[in-house]
């Protein structure tokens, strides 16, 4: 094999291996104030990573903890519209999360002008951008920083999991059985790359778990809850209001998961 090392021992590390190394020492420094973060995860669209990320972190900020929120959706970021910000803000580093409710977040959204604009970046690019945001974001001390992740489980959560070092992730499924197998496959791909699995929650739940139960037997991981479908959880998200902000019982029902988290 060849050698790129410029002294006599042999270097067997290709150096694309070696970038990610150190670029994941200076993201680890830069986050070096966060004391947990979370990722919230499922390799199936649709089934509510952003309402379960943006849910708990405001529960979390209730509870008087210091939160911030990535959008890690880098390509199709929906944070921004979950929280009404509408702010447009110039691309300069660092990279200064906007307050929401005492919340942190940062979005690729707050960099583009139109919030339909599509941004069509091919997988490198997407890994590039991931890389960029974290190195150059200012969080400060935070005690939770939650992750809400994007689909599938190629370049985009690949990139944010070899990067960033998580505590782990909580996992997402409706009761539908397609939705609990990719949400499998989205557990078994992150304890294969060493990041532990926190537990599933099901969204959009009925009466009775079901897609939950099946995750949480297949990966031996705890179901942390259900969240019903209620259409004020919807209607509250598309107007960009917080849902555990306005209501009581939906509040209850994030808390009770987030007591079984941390
Ligand atoms: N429990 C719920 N009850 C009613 N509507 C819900 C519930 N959970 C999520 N929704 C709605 O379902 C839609 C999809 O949710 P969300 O965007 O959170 O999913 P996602 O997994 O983040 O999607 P993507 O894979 O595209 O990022 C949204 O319109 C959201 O408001
Ligand atoms: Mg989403």
């Amino acid at each position: 094999m060849e050698s790129t090392s410029t002294n006599s021992a042999p270097n067997f590390v290709h150096p694309s291996i070696l970038k990610v190394v150190e670029q994941k020492k200076r993201i680890r420094e830069k986050l070096s104030g966060i004391k947990h973060k979370v990722g919230v995860f499922s390799a199936k669209g649709g089934v509510g990573k952003t309402t379960t990320s943006v849910n708990i972190a405001f529960t979390l900020s209730s509870m008087g903890y210091k939160v911030g929120l990535l959008d890690a959706d880098i390509d199709c970021p929906n944070v921004c519209m979950f929280l009404g910000i509408n702010d447009v803000i110039d691309m300069e580093y660092p990279l200064v999360p906007i307050e929401k409710d005492g919340v942190k977040v940062l979005s690729t959204a707050m960099y583009v002008d139109d919030n339909k604009k599509p941004i069509i970046w091919r997988g490198p690019m997407i890994g590039k951008m991931v890389s960029e945001f974290l190195e150059n974001s200012e969080w400060g001390e935070l005690d939770y920083l939650i992750i809400d992740m994007p689909p599938n489980t190629s370049d985009a959560p690949l990139s944010i999991i070899q990067l960033l070092d998580l505590d782990g992730f909580i996992l997402v499924t409706t009761p539908q059985h397609i939705s609990a197998v990719n949400t499998i496959r989205s557990g078994m791909m992150a304890r294969r790359l060493g990041v532990a699995v926190l537990g599933v929650i099901e969204n959009m739940s009925g009466d009775k778990p079901v897609g939950g139960e099946e995750v949480s037997k297949s990966l031996g991981c705890e179901l942390l809850g259900t969240i019903k479908t209620r259409t004020e959880i919807g209607e509250f998200s598309d107007r960009g209001v917080v849902p555990v902000l306005e209501d009581h019982s939906i509040r209850d029902n994030y808390a009770n998961i987030v007591k079984r988290l941390f």
